[in-house]
């Protein structure tokens, strides 16, 4: 299994992965082609025998602030350490980035708990987050999301 950088030929099988929403126990926000094409560049993928199994994004929010989003590791996959590889993998690039004020919004902070994040309340993040938020289905009275924050 490798976790490397996603190329433009990866893009499908993310969108697949992300639009899987019956394997998902908890929401991934759905992300069009066109998203995914434009923002390819902060994805990693988990890579095994020539097949996804799993991935991550980065997103640069501002200044001092990322994004962990569009976590997915196929459901066959699960437990067995991946989910905090890609993570440690986004944290890692993030680092080099000179960014170390990460944040997540997840139905899971449980996971997220394990790698060492802890809750935070939305208003002490950075307004541009509020941008996704405008945008999703579940906004604003079926958000079950929690905001998560780690310092590196
Ligand atoms: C959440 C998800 C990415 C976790 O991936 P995974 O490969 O199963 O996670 P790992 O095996 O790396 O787990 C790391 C640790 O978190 C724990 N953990 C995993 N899922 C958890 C959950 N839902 N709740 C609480 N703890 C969890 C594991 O037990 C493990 O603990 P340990 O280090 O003490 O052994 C995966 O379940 C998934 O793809 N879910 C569907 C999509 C989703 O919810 N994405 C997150 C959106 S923000």
């Amino acid at each position: 299994m490798t976790i490397r950088k996603a190329r433009i030929q990866d893009i499908k099988e993310i969108h697949t992965l992300l639009m899987r929403q019956e394997d998902h126990e908890s929401l991934v926000l759905p992300r069009s082609f066109s998203q995914l094409y434009s923002h390819v560049r902060d994805f990693f993928v988990a890579e095994e025998n020539g097949e996804l199994i799993g991935c991550v994004a980065l997103s640069i929010t501002w200044s001092d602030l990322a994004e962990i989003r569009s976590l997915v590791v196929a459901k066959a996959r699960r437990g067995g350490g991946l989910g905090r590889k890609l993570v440690e993998a986004a944290m890692s690039e993030a680092v080099t980035l000179g960014i170390y004020t990460i944040f997540t919004l997840t139905e899971v902070p449980g996971f997220f708990e394990k790698l060492g994040y802890t809750a935070t309340e939305m208003d002490n993040l950075n307004q541009k987050i509020w941008a996704d938020c405008l945008n999703c289905p579940r906004f604003p009275d079926h958000c079950n999301e929690v905001a998560m924050t780690i310092e590196l």
